[in-house]
């Protein structure tokens, strides 16, 4: 049976991870997969999650199985996190938060329970969107459909275009919104412009999605909730897939979550007990490691206000990378404006680099880039910034 398959494509994004390993250029970059990088171009192990590691392993006595939804602390310390301790969400228990293996896990989960509970409902994705959406929503057997957002002449929202399109999704379907840091585009809905969309949502009567990958990298923590709070009006449903991969590097841990908020706790309750199925079908229960590194992290005010810093420089450096991106490939000569990456937020940049131009940079200068054009910012460093900037001039160049 297994004789008559084709092998598959490589992963748009963690293909280019694979490849990149395997080549010898000295001066390889990689700028696909986003994976923070420090200023030496490493990945480091956070310092508040070395010491919560410490901790956690001291006083650990038992590797027993986590109930099917995660641990309660650790839902606990995620709804506080996504939705402030006090809000209404929160205090009148309207959420049901499951502890899911990375936002992936989460969105899957999200997928698995709309296919199995509203066959009808479909999911729309913004154009473009994370290359990984379609794929999970494919898989778990749920129609997908698209709404404009970027607007390539100038390098923006198109926020009118997606306006129109997102009054016309019907009642009871599902719309995906990046929560902060679109990827790949880098760019965001004003705080107006997502009360409008959550008005549209309110309207129409579609669920929104959010996707909270990137919490903390954009503006701060506490303005990086802007967008999913404008959805969180009374009685409102709504769902939300965040992940502690990016903001406590935890890539390896697999921690996330998917967090269904209903209009009653009844509601929410009913809720739990329906998607526990859909998990105990897939994966189980969820790992312990990560979401025990993250409560414990959340939960102490000395780990928090290290993790916050962290964050902080994080987001610091991503954002110096812009600004001396944009300045060296104008000193390089190149003409075209590129001061619009310098405007973007999170990890990504989208370059407006060509297929072709990305195949170019890989094969003759061993710089990895998501086809799209997308650049992981994060992965920019002084030490490649040259080379870089001298190559992407280079294919630049009329020839
Ligand atoms: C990315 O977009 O590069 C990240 O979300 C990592 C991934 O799994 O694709």
């Amino acid at each position: 049976m297994f004789e008559t398959l084709e092998v598959a494509p490589a992963d748009p994004i963690l293909g280019l991870t694979a490849a990149y390993n395997q080549d010898t250029n000295p001066d390889r970059i990689n700028l696909g997969v986003g994976v923070y990088k420090d200023g030496d171009g490493n990945t480091p192990v956070f310092n508040s999650v070395q010491r919560a590691e410490a901790r956690i392993l001291d006083r650990q006595n038992t590797k027993d199985y986590l109930p099917i939804s995660g641990a309660p602390e650790y839902a606990a310390a995620v709804q506080a996190l996504l939705f402030g301790p006090e809000h209404e969400v929160v205090t009148g228990k309207r959420a049901a938060t499951f502890h899911a293996p990375g936002g992936t896990g989460g969105l899957r989960v999200a997928g698995d329970f709309v296919h199995k509970l509203f066959p009808q409902a479909r999911i729309c994705l913004s154009e473009p969107t994370w290359a990984n959406h379609p794929n999970i929503y494919k898989h778990a057997g749920v129609a997908v459909e698209t709404y404009p957002y970027f607007r390539k002449e100038t390098n923006d929202l198109d926020f009118a275009a997606m306006r129109d399109a997102l009054n016309s999704v019907p009642e009871g379907d599902i719309v995906l919104l990046h929560g902060c840091c679109h990827n790949p585009t880098g760019i965001d809905p004003t705080p107006e412009q997502w009360a409008q969309i959550a008005e549209v949502a309110g309207a129409r009567g579609w669920i929104p999605l959010v996707d909270f990958a990137y919490h903390g990298l954009g503006d701060g923590l506490e303005q990086d909730r802007r967008g999913l709070l404008a959805f969180c009006r009374t009685g409102a449903e709504l769902m939300v897939s965040s992940s502690f991969s990016k903001n406590f590097g935890l890539y390896n841990e697999r921690v996330g979550a998917l967090t269904l908020v209903a209009s009653s706790p009844e509601a929410a309750g009913a809720l739990m007990s329906q998607v526990m199925i859909c998990i105990r079908a897939n994966y189980s229960n969820p790992p312990a490691h990560g979401a025990a590194i993250v409560t414990e992290v959340l939960n102490d005010s000395g780990l928090r206000q290290q993790w916050e810093g962290e964050v902080t420089e994080m987001r610091n450096r991503i954002n110096s990378m812009r600004a001396l991106f944009v300045d060296t490939l104008e000193r390089k000569g190149v003409r075209r404006d590129f001061s619009f990456i310098a405007r973007q937020r999170g990890m990504f940049s989208f370059s407006g680099l060509t297929g072709q131009q990305v195949d170019a940079l890989r094969e003759e200068n061993a710089i990895y880039m998501v086809g799209s054009g997308r650049i992981n910012v994060a992965g920019i460093t002084e030490a490649n910034i040259d080379y870089l900037c001298e190559s992407i001039a280079a294919v630049l160049r009329p020839s």
